[in-house]
């Protein structure tokens, strides 16, 4: 029988700059998916409830610590990046529970790594009695990687570094991931006799290794099938990889969901979104942050949702942006519709292309289907907004608030100067500027008045013709 469980500990290890990425940001503040890569690998960590999770931060320190604000980490400081061991040896200072339980330790280039596999480490570590176990994978290139030395009888002895293996250790495909498991108690001696005697001068984690097998302790390697999981980011290209990846999982999650993605490839939807089934996303459509879509929408190609909740059978037309807002049933949106910041549309509303709106409620059956700015509005029931009518917010000062009535019409190519009132039912002419209130079931005209002269395109025609003859006219003037 396994021994019972035991408490979860977590270290993440996300001190070094990542050079190789060729950027003048710490490589796990890169995002994959729309958030730091490090973000993933802390939500994995999590899913598992530590007892602690330390994260060592060492290079843009201040920018990482805000990255993760919010996050249930302790941060320990590696001043100087001496190593991936180094960095194990400050953060267990910071460790609470050192002398039971189990610790994890993870790189935090792993944005694509599981819960379930960190599960699995952890429940194999228990059962073998091992003082650390290592996972491990197969690679058919493992450049770059540190190598996994087996002994006769196939159990690990240790693990070389890429930069200081010989020709025949660079041979060998199966490569140390940087995901660990350890009895703290049992790592903390071997941890303190590891010496930087290495092609990089640091104090390596994977010198442990040996180190513990000197001492008679017991460690194990754990291969892991899926590749694609385990695998670190250390290039602009790997990051890609590991954003199609994460993307991808989505994908399949919300298809075995009933959700119809026309083409997996080309849709990105945040992990942490929430869609309703025989919802219908076209390619091209990206859904960032926390999106909830209700059951039966479409959502049409070129068209960006992000942090914003759609009720059921809404559609969304080509090449929308919707940020921050709050959709009803039935709702129609687009094409090239702009909902920005505190829009919210009631049931069954309509806001068609070229709508810009921006925190404004349009209630219950509003229709706003062309050309239109909707901003600091309040817009009663079934009322229907005009081609080309403007909210004029905004006195270079101070952002004022239009309200409107139910069932109120606003003839095209109108201005509401705010702050201006408009009650039940009110009219407003095409083409006015209405800067008063207007009461409930006026009409409102605000325009020039029209003018017609008779027969004046005939005269003003005579009048040139004359005037051109000999060109005596001008001159005589
Ligand atoms: C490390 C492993 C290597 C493994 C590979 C997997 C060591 C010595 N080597 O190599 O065996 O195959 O990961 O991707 O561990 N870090 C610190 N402080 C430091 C140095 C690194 O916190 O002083 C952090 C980095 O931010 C990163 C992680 O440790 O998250 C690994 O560092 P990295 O430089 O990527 O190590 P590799 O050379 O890739
Ligand atoms: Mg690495």
């Amino acid at each position: 029988m396994a021994p019972p469980r035991e408490p979860v500990s977590a270290i993440i290890l996300a001190a070094g700059m990542g050079t190789r990425m060729n950027s003048r940001r710490i490589k796990l503040l890169h995002e994959v998916a729309g958030r730091p890569m490090i973000s993933h690998v802390m939500d994995c960590a999590l899913a598992l409830r530590p007892r602690q999770l330390i994260t060592v931060i060492g290079h843009q320190a201040d920018a990482v610590r805000d990255a993760l604000d919010g996050v249930p980490t302790d941060f320990v400081l590696q001043k100087h990046q001496r190593g991936t061991g180094h960095a194990v040896i400050k953060a267990v200072a910071g460790l609470k529970l050192r002398s039971r339980g189990q610790l994890l330790i993870l790189n935090g280039d792993l944005p694509t790594l599981r819960p379930a596999t960190l599960r699995s480490l952890l429940s194999r570590h228990r059962r073998s009695g091992a003082a650390l176990t290592v996972l491990t994978a197969r690679l058919p290139d493992a450049a770059g990687y540190g190598r996994i030395i087996r002994g006769e009888h196939g159990g690990i002895q240790g693990i070389v570094e890429d930069r200081d293996a010989t020709s025949e250790q660079r041979r060998i495909r199966e490569i140390n991931v940087g995901i660990y498991c350890a009895n703290p108690a049992r790592l903390l001696p071997a941890l303190s006799k590891i010496r930087p005697n290495n092609a990089q001068r640091e104090y390596y984690l994977t010198d442990a290794v040996h180190r513990l097998i000197r001492m008679n302790e017991k460690v194990v390697a754990v291969c892991h099938n899926d590749t694609e999981e385990v695998l670190g980011v250390n290039s602009r290209a790997e990051l890609a990889q590991a954003t199609r990846t994460v993307y991808g999982r989505k994908n399949e999650a919300l298809q075995r969901a009933g959700v119809t993605i026309l083409d997996p490839d080309r849709t990105w939807v945040d992990p942490r979104a929430k869609i309703g089934k025989d919802t219908v996303l076209y390619p091209d459509v990206l859904l960032e942050g926390f999106v909830v879509l209700g059951e039966g929408c479409t959502v049409r190609s070129g068209t960006r949702i992000a942090d914003s909740r759609l009720g059921g059978s809404v559609t969304v037309k080509d090449h929308s942006v919707i940020t921050d807002s709050q959709i009803g049933d039935n709702v129609q949106i687009g094409p090239f519709a702009h909902l920005r910041p505190g829009t919210r549309l009631d049931k069954g509303v309509k806001v068609g292309n070229f709508v810009e709106v921006k925190k404004a409620r349009l209630h219950d059956g509003v229709k706003a289907s062309h050309l239109s700015y909707l901003g600091d509005a309040d817009i009663g029931e079934n009322s229907n907004i005009g081609a080309g009518t403007i909210t004029c917010n905004y006195d270079g000062v101070d952002k004022h608030q239009t309200t409107l009535g139910k069932n109120v019409f606003i003839g095209s190519d109108s201005q509401l100067v705010a702050p201006v009132k408009l009650g039940d039912g009110a009219y407003v002419g095409a083409g006015s500027t209405i800067t008063k209130d207007v009461p409930a079931g006026a009409l409102a005209v605000g325009r020039g008045r029209q003018f017609n002269k008779l027969g004046w395109v005939k005269k003003n025609a005579d009048k040139k013709k004359s005037g051109s003859k000999g060109g005596a006219t001008t001159s005589k003037k």
